[in-house]
C-alpha cells in the first residue's frame, strides 16, 4: 500500500505535480493559489507567446494560410461544357467540322488575334509565328505603366523591328497609364481592356469574324485557330482549354486554363475581357506558358508587374540566385500553395511539379528554333541573368 502522498497524487490534479509539495494541511489554500498562478501562467504565454506569434505568423503567412484554406472560402466554378477537339493534319476540314457537330463554311471567317503586351517578346514572337497563316490582323496595345502601376518601358516599339513579318497586317496602339498609388491593380487592367476594345474597332472587326481574347501567354494551336475559322455554327462565345506549363515547356502544371476565349463578334455587345463568359470550353486548344522568359531580370520586372504582387511577401523572393533555383526545381516564386478548390487537389499538387521530357506539339516555330529558344525546351532551365 501506498503511503497518503502518494495516493492523493493519484486523485488530486496536475497541480500538485505543477506547485511541488504541498503539505496536506495547507493543501486548501495552496491550492487556490496554485490554481492561480497556473491560470497565469497560462495566460502569460497566451498574451505573450502564444497571440504575438500567432499575429506574427497570420501577417507573414496569412495570405498563403487563406490559400491552403481556400476550399472553404470559395467553391468551385461551376463546370464547363467541354466539347471534344477533333484533329489530325491528315483529316480534311470538312470532316473535322463534322465530328464537331458543325458544317463546313464555303469561306473562312476573318480573325483577329487582340492582346495586351507587358514584355513578353519571345513568347510574342512564337505565338505570332503560329498563328500568322490564320490571322487577319494581329492587335497590340502596350501602355508605359504595368497593372501595378510602375512605369514601363515601351519594348514592343523597343523590338518592333523583330516583327516585320506581321506588319503589314498589324495595328499597333499605345496608352498612358494612369499610375494611381494603392489603387487595386484590376482597375489598371480594366482600363486597358476598354482601350484595347478600341483599338480593335480601329483594326476594322465586323459582325462574325473572330476575335481571339488571351493574354500573350496563352497561345491557341493554328489548327484550333483554322477549325473555328472554317466551320459554321460554333459557339458565339468560346473558351479554350489550354495545357498549363510554367517557366518553360518542361514543367506541364495540368490542362485547367480556360481563359482564354474565341468569340464571334457582334459589334455593340462583343466587350474585351479576360474572364469566364460562357460554358463552353474547347477541349487541348494550345497552351499556356506562364512566366516563361528568358533572363532572370525578367521574372523580377513580371513578379513585381504582375496583378498579385501582394504576393511578394518577402523582399528575399525577387534574390535572382533563389529565382535560378526555384526555376530549375520547378518550384513556386512566391511560395504558395496550389491554387485548388479542393483539399485533395490541394495535397495532390504540394510540392515542385515533376519534369517533362516530351517535346511532342509544341508550338512548330519553337522547335524549328530549338536552339534559339532552348530555354523553353526540357532540361535547359538555366537562365540568362541579368
Ligand atoms: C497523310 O497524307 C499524306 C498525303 O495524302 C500521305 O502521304 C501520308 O502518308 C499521310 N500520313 C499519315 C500518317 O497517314
Ligand atoms: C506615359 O505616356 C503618357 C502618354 O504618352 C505620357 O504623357 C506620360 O508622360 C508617360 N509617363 C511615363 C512615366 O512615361
Ligand atoms: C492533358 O490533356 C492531354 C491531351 O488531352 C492528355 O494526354 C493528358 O493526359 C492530360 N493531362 C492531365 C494531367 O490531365
Amino acid at each position: 500500500m501506498s503511503d497518503g502522498y502518494s495516493s492523493s497524487k493519484k486523485t488530486d490534479d496536475i497541480c500538485e505535480d505543477f506547485c511541488g509539495r504541498a503539505t496536506r494541511a495547507a493543501r486548501g489554500m495552496s491550492r487556490l493559489r496554485c490554481l492561480l498562478r497556473e491560470i497565469d501562467m497560462k495566460t502569460y504565454l497566451f498574451l505573450f507567446v502564444v497571440i504575438p506569434v500567432g499575429i506574427c505568423g497570420l501577417y507573414l503567412h496569412g495570405q498563403k494560410i487563406s490559400y491552403f484554406f481556400r476550399p472553404l472560402w470559395e467553391s468551385p466554378p461551376k463546370p464547363f461544357h467541354v466539347i471534344p477537339h477533333y484533329y489530325n493534319e491528315n483529316v480534311s476540314m470538312e470532316t473535322l467540322c463534322k465530328l464537331h457537330g458543325w458544317q463546313i463554311r464555303e469561306f473562312p471567317r476573318r480573325v483577329y488575334d487582340a492582346v495586351l503586351f507587358n514584355n513578353e517578346v519571345d513568347i510574342l514572337t512564337i505565338r505570332w509565328k503560329e498563328l500568322y497563316p490564320y490571322v487577319t490582323q494581329f492587335v497590340l496595345l502596350e501602355s508605359n505603366s504595368t497593372f501595378t502601376g510602375l512605369p514601363k518601358r515601351l519594348i514592343f516599339k523597343k523590338n518592333r523591328d523583330k516583327f516585320k513579318f506581321v506588319e503589314p497586317r498589324l495595328i499597333y496602339g499605345t496608352i498612358g497609364g494612369r499610375f494611381k498609388k494603392g489603387e487595386n491593380p484590376f482597375v489598371e487592367e480594366a482600363y486597358q481592356r476598354v482601350a484595347l476594345d478600341q483599338l480593335i474597332r480601329i483594326a476594322g472587326i465586323g459582325d462574325d469574324d473572330l476575335l481571339i481574347m488571351s493574354d500573350v501567354d496563352e497561345i491557341p494551336s493554328a489548327h484550333t485557330i483554322n477549325l473555328l475559322r472554317w466551320c459554321d455554327d460554333i459557339p458565339p462565345k468560346l473558351h479554350l482549354q489550354l495545357r498549363n506549363y510554367l517557366y518553360s515547356f518542361e514543367f506541364f502544371v495540368d490542362n485547367k486554363s480556360w481563359r482564354a476565349s474565341v468569340h464571334r463578334y457582334q459589334s455593340g455587345s462583343t466587350r474585351y475581357a479576360h474572364f469566364r463568359q460562357s460554358d463552353d470550353l474547347l477541349s487541348d486548344s494550345g497552351w499556356h506558358c506562364s512566366f516563361c522568359f528568358r533572363r532572370i531580370s525578367e521574372f523580377i520586372f513580371k513578379m513585381k508587374a504582375y496583378s498579385h504582387n501582394d504576393r511578394i511577401r518577402f523582399f528575399h523572393y525577387l534574390d535572382p540566385t533563389r529565382i535560378q533555383d526555384v526555376i530549375c526545381k520547378g518550384a513556386n516564386l512566391f511560395d504558395m500553395f496550389p491554387e485548388e478548390h479542393t483539399f485533395k487537389e490541394i495535397i495532390r499538387k504540394l510540392g515542385p511539379i515533376s519534369h517533362s521530357y516530351s517535346a511532342v506539339h509544341l508550338p512548330a516555330y519553337l522547335l524549328n528554333n530549338a536552339e534559339k529558344y532552348k530555354y523553353l525546351l526540357p532540361g535547359n532551365c538555366k537562365r540568362e541573368s541579368g
